[in-house]
């Protein structure tokens, strides 16, 4: 079989998200169908500057070295966000105190990777869910205010005047939330705020996303004249609020399941001249975050290969055009 990344090369890179455990346990099917990662939790605020002024870059090396060999490009997540901060960060945190620990962060991590990155997930998740708040209740919004992403992307172009920049969302696909990520970066570009791209992260489940939402999503990120990237896609076998456990899931949950990713990939290639780069949030069943999430430790199947490492539908599926 044809790798992934081969059967994809005049679309889109196709990426996957990796950690200091599966850049080794998934080497192999890496090597052969990816041609970018994203570090799952190692590029965060919390692993790499832990404490103030004291940087750890050990583990992204790591990575970073297991993609030069192969020829893998890298992309990077995320320089600001609400979650996996530490808490010494906020800590008696004036506006411009937090500005400045924003941009030495931005700074060094920036810096360190400058010829190694190719884009970074500059701000993740400041748009809010729910319908009567724009934007998320943070940290970075109540001590910054509503400008801290102007700064966290000026910033970042300061230092990284050729990496691309992006602002990197979840349910992307869902009325009125894309509106909302739409407008939050519309007004940022004409505010002349550097954001080269959206990142839609497509954590989907077998309800939902419909395909036409995503379809209409895709429509209406296209008129913002940035690049897109796909950062963080999985399909749960499960409905959101559904609890059930399964031993393994039955073949129709899994042709249900390749149907829609070949459906979503359908959509993708039409839009092949702005999508840059589809990544999976991993690489094999045996190692996802939806094993512990929204139920903890229940069973989840949401990759393109299966516990075995071996090909699923869904792969037959966004390969079979
Ligand atoms: O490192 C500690 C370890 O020391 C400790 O013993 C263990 C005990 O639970 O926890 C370990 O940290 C975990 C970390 O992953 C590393 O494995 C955290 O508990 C766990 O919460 C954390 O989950 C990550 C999650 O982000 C946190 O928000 C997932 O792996 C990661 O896949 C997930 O990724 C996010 C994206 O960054 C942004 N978009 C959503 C996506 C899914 O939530």
């Amino acid at each position: 079989m044809v790798g992934l990344k081969e059967k994809y090369k005049d679309y889109f890179k196709v990426g996957a998200a990796v950690n200091i455990y599966t850049v080794d346990t998934h080497k192999e099917l890496l090597i052969k169908h990816f041609n970018s990662i994203t570090c799952e939790n190692e590029t965060k605020f919390v692993n790499i500057q832990p404490e103030e002024n004291n940087y750890e870059y050990d583990q992204t090396d790591k990575i970073l070295s297991f993609a030069k060999k192969n020829n893998i490009a890298m992309r990077g997540h995320t320089m600001v966000w609400h979650n996996q901060t530490p808490d010494w960060v906020f800590k008696d945190a004036t506006r411009d105190i937090l500005l400045e620990r924003m941009k030495n962060h931005i700074y060094n991590v920036g810096k360190k990777y400058k010829n190694d990155f190719y884009c970074w997930d500059v701000v993740n998740e400041a748009i809010e869910d729910k319908k009567d708040l724009f934007y998320r209740k943070s940290p970075w919004l109540e001590i910054i205010g509503e400008d801290f992403m102007d700064y966290a992307f000026n910033y970042a172009r300061e230092v990284l005047p050729d990496t691309d920049l992006y602002y990197n969302d979840y349910n992307e696909s869902e009325y009125p939330k894309r509106d909302k990520i739409y407008k939050a970066i519309k007004d940022m570009l004409d505010r002349g705020v550097p954001v080269d791209g959206v990142g839609l992260q497509c954590h989907w489940n077998i309800c939902s996303p419909s395909m036409d939402d995503f379809k209409q999503a895709m429509e209406q990120y296209a008129k913002l004249g940035i690049k897109i990237q796909v950062t963080e896609m999985d399909l749960s076998v499960f409905d959101f609020k559904d609890e059930t456990r399964l031993d393994k899931p039955g073949i129709d949950l899994l042709k249900k399941q390749a149907a829609i990713y070949k459906e979503g990939f359908k959509i993708l290639r039409e839009y092949k001249d702005i999508v840059d780069t589809v990544t999976l949030w991993g690489v094999a069943d045996d190692a996802t975050w939806l094993d512990d999430f929204p139920v903890k430790n229940r069973k989840n199947w949401p990759l393109l290969f299966d516990e075995n490492h071996e090909p699923k539908e869904a792969l037959y599926a966004i390969m079979d055009f």
